[in-house]
């Protein structure tokens, strides 16, 4: 069965063409990110109207894949939460109204449920029980998925997400947007142990606000000589060695609220997904602790595309069926499977 996915819930319009929920014939990614780097962040009005614009495009270089385009199509998925109203509103009516017009069944699928199953998109042996550290620039959340369709969210962030930290570091270096894959570049010429930040373990949840604030002040302590203009630091050593010690530190506390909820779970295997799961630090961490029974997708399935909402989306049609056409957006839609 082929199945055509939809994804505009943040900056990236993509769409995907999957066969049987976990062969992947296109997976099409359209950034914005030239767009909001002006602004460094996602502006929502305008993600908005660039899905709109590229949309039609993106899904017509996904359908490339299948001869007969449209014709070849069996089903639909499309992203309807979390994430922007108005981005998600987009990929919504554009999949609904495609689905109504082909007569194909539609299932409206979680963006984190996605991420998960990117999981089990990358590794063709992973099946639930397995547990999932998603960490993305919105959520930094623990899941164990006891079987297809059933997750358990074990833990969350209490304040900001993982990603989140990371695009504020970066401002607060003077890096370019997107901020995590700058701190990761500046962290490799850095001393980690050169700032002293603090390692923040909660049980049962994460929390990354009292690290931002502690870089805030270790920038703020370098004195105004070593600051810019802009109030970053001046020193490309200093700069490098705050990069490298606060992803440490954000590194050491994801990867200690995993290690001890597979312990407590007794999880046999275990899956990091997201953004920010693209870390090189982050995935060389998770797989000295947790070797052989870790999977981290490729770069491209980390962040953003359509090929896992397809996954999920399988999953959901194959249990569920489609859903009656005209559900809406749930920007806060909290489902992992
Ligand atoms: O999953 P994603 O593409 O979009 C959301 O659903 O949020 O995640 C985006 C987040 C951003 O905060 C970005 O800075 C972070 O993932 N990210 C990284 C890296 N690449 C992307 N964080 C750390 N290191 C990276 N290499
Ligand atoms: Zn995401």
């Amino acid at each position: 069965m082929n199945l055509l996915a939809i994804e505009t819930s943040c900056d990236e319009t993509a769409a995907a063409v999957l066969r049987d929920g976990r062969e992947v014939l296109s997976s099409v990614v359209a950034s914005q990110v030239a767009l909001h780097a002006d602004y460094g962040g996602v502006v929502p009005e305008l993600a908005a109207r660039a899905h709109l614009e590229v949309i039609a495009t993106t899904v017509d270089a996904a359908l490339d894949a299948l001869p007969g385009g449209w014709d070849d199509l069996e089903a639909m998925a499309v992203t309807r939460g979390p994430g922007l109203a108005g981005c998600l509103l987009v990929g919504t009516c554009y999949a609904q109204a495609a689905a109504a017009a082909r007569r194909l069944p539609v299932v409206g699928v979680s963006h984190l449920a996605g991420h998960v199953y990117s999981a089990w998109l990358a590794d063709p042996s992973l099946e639930p029980p397995f547990l999932a550290l998603v960490v993305s620039g919105g959520h930094t959340d623990l899941v164990l998925l006891r079987d297809h369709g059933d997750a358990v969210h074990l833990a969350a962030t209490r304040d900001d997400a993982a990603g989140e930290a990371f695009d504020k570091v970066a401002r607060m270096l003077g890096l370019a947007y997107p901020g995590g894959p700058s701190v990761e570049r500046a962290a490799a010429a850095g001393d980690p142990g050169r700032f002293p930040l603090p390692r923040t373990h909660l049980e049962g949840s994460f929390s990354f606000s009292g690290l931002k604030t502690a870089v805030r002040y270790a920038v703020r302590d370098l004195g105004a000589a070593a600051l810019t203009g802009a109030g970053t630091p001046r020193d490309p050593a200093t700069l490098a060695g705050l990069a490298a010690s606060f992803q440490a530190a954000a590194v050491d506390q994801l990867v200690t609220g995993l290690v001890r909820a597979a312990e407590r779970t007794g999880a046999e295997r275990v899956a990091v997904v997201g953004g920010v799961a693209a870390n090189q630090a982050l995935r060389a961490a998770v797989r000295e602790r947790l070797g052989g029974a870790v999977v981290i997708p490729p770069m491209a399935l980390c962040t953003d595309n359509a090929a896992m909402v397809g996954a999920a989306g399988w999953q959901r049609l194959m249990r569920r069926g489609g859903d009656p056409l005209g559900f809406t957006v749930d920007p806060a839609l909290d489902e992992f499977a």
